[in-house]
């Protein structure tokens, strides 16, 4: 499979885009930060295969990373990413500078609604608006299309589907599923930061929420001993530090007082292994 054009300008981006829209082909946009793995090629896929035309943005954003964060050694490797970006059909990959996309400076953060106030948002409290301000200004420069966003940042996605919204942005966020490795690890570009013996506990966060969701979905109606249910199995991880477990509706990221019959949750967890912070959820329905 041949490589991707790439452009590393707004301006380049938006000639190609002009000439695309004139011939009638929709758009479908992935943004990532690279260091690409088969979960963010599950979404390239996604949108080859519903969109006529695919854009891929490689950045690394500093605004959505803390100063005690990981923004310098964030892994890269952008040959690899477009390799990977041709296999899977991508026709264009944005690949800006930081001032290509910070012309002025850092911006006035873009605010962030209620559903980014807990867990991830209490979490790490600037990331949000780092991520909302970045994603509100690719979808600006990409115009109308479909953006697609993995279900493995939950929260993440119901930040962005809310600004789109309320800066009434012409584009689509469609969720995509999680990818996982065959031991249930969720795909993220920083599982290479986890030494042998952390990635041999590191699927215990997939395990508790499978338990969560099993308990769940036997009826169990009272979200803290769903929670109980998730801090027991992740227990069993000695070097994993828990961050959160929680269970929230999934639109309003509220903790229901008692999970009602046919209501549908999201169990979600984070820790920390090591060098590397893990984020993971499931959905559930209650029968
Ligand atoms: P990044 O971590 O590179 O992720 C880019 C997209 O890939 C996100 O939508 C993320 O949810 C999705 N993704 C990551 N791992 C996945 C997996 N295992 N299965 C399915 N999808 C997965 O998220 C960001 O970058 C940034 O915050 C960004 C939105 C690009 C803004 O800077």
């Amino acid at each position: 499979m041949s490589l991707p054009d790439v452009v590393e300008t707004v301006a380049g981006l938006q000639a190609r885009l002009d000439a695309v829209r004139a011939t009638g082909a929709s758009v479908g946009f992935v943004p990532t930060m690279g260091y690409l793995h088969e979960g963010h090629a599950s979404l390239i896929d996604a949108a080859v295969a519903a969109d006529d035309f695919t854009v891929v943005s490689i950045f690394v954003n500093p605004l959505q990373f803390a100063p005690d964060e990981d923004l310098a050694e964030y892994p890269r490797d952008v040959e690899a990413d477009l390799a990977r970006c041709g296999d899977h059909g991508a026709d264009l990959v944005f690949h800006p500078s930081v001032s290509e996309v910070y012309p002025v400076g850092a911006e006035e953060p873009v605010v962030v609604g209620a559903v980014g106030g807990p867990l991830e948002g209490a979490s790490r409290p600037s990331h949000f608006a780092g991520v909302a301000t970045v994603v509100a200004r690719l979808f600006r420069i990409m115009g109308c299309c479909r953006a697609y966003f993995g279900e493995k940042d939950f929260q993440q996605m119901a930040v962005v589907r809310r600004m789109a919204v309320e800066l009434e942005l012409p584009v689509e966020v469609v969720g995509c599923p999680i990818v996982r490795e065959a031991d249930g690890l969720a795909l993220s570009s920083r599982n290479v930061y986890l030494e042998p013996g952390e990635r041999r506990q590191a699927p215990v966060l997939y395990r508790a929420l499978l338990a969560g969701a099993a308990a769940v979905g036997n009826g169990e109606a009272d979200p803290t001993v769903v929670v109980e249910v998730m801090e027991d199995v992740m227990s069993e991880a000695p070097d994993l530090v828990v961050d959160y477990s929680a269970l929230v509706e999934p639109d309003t990221f509220v903790m229901p007082g008692r999970i009602t019959t046919g209501a549908e949750v999201r169990l979600l967890v984070a820790g920390r292994l090591g060098r590397a912070r893990l984020v993971d959820n499931v959905g559930a329905v209650a029968p």
